[in-house]
């Protein structure tokens, strides 16, 4: 058995590097050289990523890439994506300027209301602590005042602040719930803040109005990443007749599309898949902005499930008037400004790649990702298969992965424009030519 660190931490970076290298590497000196490859050569850029977080080795890198062509709302775009799956960027571009000459993306901002709870134990009678609750939420909420005087400055804060009994939920269990507007941060440090700063009064005055026994207790106070207030709806339309797609015909295609995307709303192992495909879209755009796209995942997916099955996030359906409407409405909160967003330099070039959006812009323009890259696996899906164009994009991941070299790429790219991509005949294929 290995054995255990103390003080890691405060080692010094060559230190940390040197000790996992030595402890747990099959090959040390590799691993070494690979994490001084992956290193920045300005010691002033590697010191911003070392601070990110803790025990930094090394740089991970991703692919930053754009999506153009995208027309959203009359205005044209092309998308910072941040992603290491081969075709997602070119599906994205193909989507973008499959809709770019019928009318784009357009998009709605349902909500933007973030939440965030101080989560109570009490066990004595309810209205007890509905009466202490009213008796003190004025003195809570001017206590409240000093948090929230810039973000009211920008026009948001506080929306409202009640007491919830959840006890039918779990025996004893209230919570306080307050609703948030953050304008263009994300705003978990200050929904954060501003909880704790509500559990410390409300203790405080609890502990004075109760007796020890019966006195309401915090377990804990924290900002919700069910987001189903803060919503975008993103959507494309357009005549049958302009939809043919892959020498499909734009009815049966349409009607092939809108069968597809029913089967995702009636089967959660469809559903889940087909979420994925959005998802590959946003999450693109939420890492390359610098938001948190764990907190996306976990909102987006809880909100696939909102009426108790999970389901397809978007809609597809022929008109009266014969037109194919797709649509996506999915929670996002996201920040322009704080947070990463200060602090990257690829998000600081991203978010001024798309004209320094304001957060509902971002959320915009992250939804028209989503609908666009399922809008392309659909579609996919429905005409030619799925690995047809994944196949093409990975066999440059294939031939890397065999230590083509240039020449061989270039020999190899051109062989498989007319023949089937798969790791074996990848593999043959490079033997042939090799020998
Ligand atoms: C692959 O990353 C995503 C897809 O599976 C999405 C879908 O099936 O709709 C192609």
């Amino acid at each position: 058995m290995k054995e255990m660190v103390s003080g890691f931490s405060k080692k010094t970076k060559a230190e940390k590097a040197q000790w996992v290298a030595e402890t747990f590497a099959s090959n040390p000196a590799q691993t070494l050289e690979v994490f001084k490859t992956y290193t920045h050569p300005d010691p002033k850029v590697q010191e911003l990523h070392d601070e990110f977080i803790e025990n930094t080795l090394a740089n991970y890198y991703l692919p930053f890439a754009v999506a153009p062509n995208f027309l959203i709302d009359h205005k044209v775009f092309a998308i910072p994506m941040v992603i290491e799956e081969s075709s997602v960027v070119a599906a994205a571009s193909k989507a973008a300027k499959f809709w770019a000459d019928k009318g784009g993306f357009h998009t709605k901002i349902v909500g933007t209301e973030k939440v965030g709870h101080v989560h109570l134990n009490y066990f004595g009678p309810s209205e007890k602590l509905f009466a202490f609750f009213e008796a003190q939420q004025a003195a809570f909420e001017e206590a409240l005042k000093p948090l929230t005087a810039s973000m009211k400055k920008r026009g948001g804060g506080i929306r409202s602040l009640q007491l919830v009994d959840n006890t039918h939920k779990l025996e004893g269990y209230y919570h306080i719930a307050l609703s948030f507007e953050t304008k263009d941060a994300m705003g978990a440090n200050f929904i954060n803040s501003c909880l704790e700063q509500l559990a410390h009064d409300f203790s405080t005055k609890a502990n004075e109005a109760f007796s020890a026994e019966e006195a309401p207790e915090v377990v804990m106070s924290i900002l919700s990443n069910y987001v189903p207030h803060c919503t975008v709806r993103a959507w494309v339309s357009c005549p049958l007749e302009q939809l043919a797609y892959e020498g499909v015909d734009g009815a049966t295609f349409a009607k092939k599309f809108c069968r597809a995307v029913a089967i995702a709303q009636a089967e959660p192992y469809r559903a889940v898949t087909h979420n994925k495909g959005i998802m590959n879209g946003i999450d693109a755009v939420v890492i390359a902005s610098g938001n948190d796209f764990r907190a996306v995942e976990a909102g987006v997916h809880a909100f696939a499930s909102r009426d108790g099955q999970y389901r397809s996030l978007t809609k597809a359906f022929i008109t009266k008037t014969q037109e194919l409407h797709f649509e996506l409405e999915v929670p996002l909160a996201l920040g322009t400004v704080g947070g990463l967003t200060a602090l990257h330099p690829l998000v600081k070039q991203a978010l001024d790649i798309l004209g320094r959006p304001s957060a509902e812009d971002l959320m915009r323009i992250t939804a028209v990702a989503g609908l666009a890259q399922n809008f392309a696996a659909v579609s996919s899906l429905v005409t030619t298969g799925i690995q047809k164009g994944h196949m093409k994009m990975h066999l440059l991941n294939l031939l890397n992965a065999e230590g083509a070299s240039a020449e061989e790429k270039e020999a190899l790219v051109a062989y498989f424009k007319d023949n089937t991509v798969s790791s074996a005949a990848v593999k043959q294929a490079l033997n042939r030519l090799r020998q």
